[in-house]
């Protein structure tokens, strides 16, 4: 992607272009609701994650790159996509918090079929929601993700904020060798029953960041997405006042982020608006402090010697609201769902523990309502007839923080350990912390088997996951 290769390192960063080089994304989709469909390829290949001196690693991707293709469409387009599968082992795409007919959802044995090495799928639905979305594999999930595979879906509104750029950031994390392979060990049980896979290189589009040359002035809409297997994101930008305007793709309105930390965990994306407020030749740096003690910089903000502006534009940044069903709270039927499972919990004592305890022998981690997931799941733990409100009163008991993704709906997140929300956020997925007690509501009016799962894939794959039937 390097368009000026013959720079060094030094000068290459220098000249400004080092970030607008990486963040961009493999050119070629965009869709439309006519014409052909768009391919995704997924293959073996490489990516240079790392720099020079570094060389390439060895990944997996949709259509030669990491991310994959960006995928970007107008809001009630249709989209079809045909997913050709050239790796060693079956896949599927899933459209993470796309509001999908469940045929089109791409959960093997559950929705369809996984498609073998070699084959292909048509993927075909209409997009109802604007917003930040994102795809991805939904099989053998914390290895495909894990080795590069995903993309960026984004849906545009009819009728866009203004801003001088959007810009999308993939942020991931990979737990590289020191020759700069993807470590083996996908499936370790100590990454189960921990925090998942947490790796040792974050980049943002594939490429580590550095730097993101800006103009004094400029606003800037910046689509995060976690792509990572694992790691969650807490991210700092210092003197800058970034304003959340979207949370999994879902308009809220426009507000500060809480404690001005900017939490992420897997799955999730956030839309900011950032107005970049330094003087020109200013470095601001943005950090990831999300876990204690292990802070770092993520990049600096560069203010080039443009003045765009000096003061702040009064643009509106609120979104409209997508035609999502408004649940029904007064008849909204009221559900538990435990969370348990997983290393250095206390909280595990009570009726189910001795079942629970020997399934942990076996690599069953973690545990929806005393049942943890083995192989694909098919027997739904709830059934939800099609049109009605729910409140799942989710309760996390373990020592971890989970993001609980639910498929083929958005949900309103109404309560925090039984405090009322402030925004009653829509999402797809939702961070738990750990403990924490999170009620959500929504109305089941896509019909269908959905999945229901924590979105750390290690967590996913020993066992932290179940169905929830509609209609
Ligand atoms: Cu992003 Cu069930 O997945
Ligand atoms: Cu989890």
């Amino acid at each position: 992607m390097l368009t000026t290769p013959f720079l060094n390192r030094r000068q290459f960063l220098a000249s400004g272009a080092a970030f607008a080089a990486s963040t961009k994304i493999a050119a070629g989709a965009t869709a439309t609701s006519t014409g052909n469909p768009i391919t995704l390829r997924a293959a073996t290949g490489q990516a240079a994650l790392r720099p020079a001196p570094f060389g390439l690693t060895p990944v997996w991707h949709y259509n030669g790159a990491v991310p994959g293709a960006a995928i970007r469409v107008r809001q009630g387009e249709r989209l079809r996509i045909e997913a050709q599968n050239d790796l060693p082992e079956d896949t599927t795409i899933h459209w993470h918090g796309i509001r999908t007919p469940n045929a089109m959802d791409g959960v093997p044995d559950l929705t369809q079929a996984a498609i073998p090495a070699g084959g292909k799928f048509l993927y075909e639905f209409d997009v109802q929601d604007a917003g930040t979305f994102w795809y991805h594999p939904h099989h053998n999930s914390s290895k495909q993700v894990g080795h590069g595979l995903y993309g960026p879906l984004i849906v545009e509104e009819h009728d866009p904020i203004k801003v001088d750029r959007d810009l999308t950031w993939m942020l991931d994390d990979w737990r590289l060798t020191e020759g700069g392979e993807i470590a083996g060990g996908f499936g370790s049980m100590h990454d189960a029953g921990h925090g998942g896979r947490m790796g040792n290189t974050v980049t943002i589009n594939g490429k580590m960041p550095d730097r993101l040359a800006v103009k004094t002035g400029e606003r800037i809409r910046l689509r995060l997405i976690n792509a990572a297997n694992a790691r969650i994101f807490g991210l700092d930008f210092g003197a800058l006042s970034p304003i959340v305007i979207a949370i999994d793709g879902q308009p809220v309105s426009p507000h500060a982020p809480e404690s001005g930390v900017v939490v992420i965990g897997p799955a999730m994306r956030v839309d900011l608006v950032l107005d970049m407020s330094g003087k020109p030749g200013e470095a601001l740096p943005v950090q990831d402090v999300f876990y204690n003690r292990m802070e770092y910089k993520l990049l600096d903000f560069v203010h080039d010697a443009t003045l765009l502006r000096s003061t702040v534009p009064d643009w509106s940044i609120e979104l409209a609201p997508n035609p999502l069903s408004e649940p029904d709270l007064a008849t909204a039927t009221r559900h538990e769902v435990i969370f348990n499972g997983g290393m250095m919990g206390q909280g595990m004592m009570g009726g189910g523990m001795m079942s629970m305890m020997n399934q942990m022998r076996q690599g069953n981690m973690w545990f929806i309502n005393g049942v943890a997931a083995k192989g694909p799941v098919k027997e739904p733990f709830l059934k939800l007839a099609q049109g009605t409100s729910h409140i799942l009163s989710m309760e996390n008991r373990t020592a971890w923080p989970h993001p609980i993704h639910f498929h083929g709906h958005s949900f309103r997140v109404i309560a925090r350990n039984d405090q009322p929300t402030r925004f009653k956020e829509w999402q797809d997925t939702v961070m738990m912390a750990p403990k924490e007690k999170v009620d959500i509501a929504f109305v089941a009016d896509n019909p269908g088997d959905w999945m229901f799962h924590c979105h750390i894939l290690e967590h996913q794959a020993a066992g932290m996951m179940g169905v929830i039937r509609v209609g």
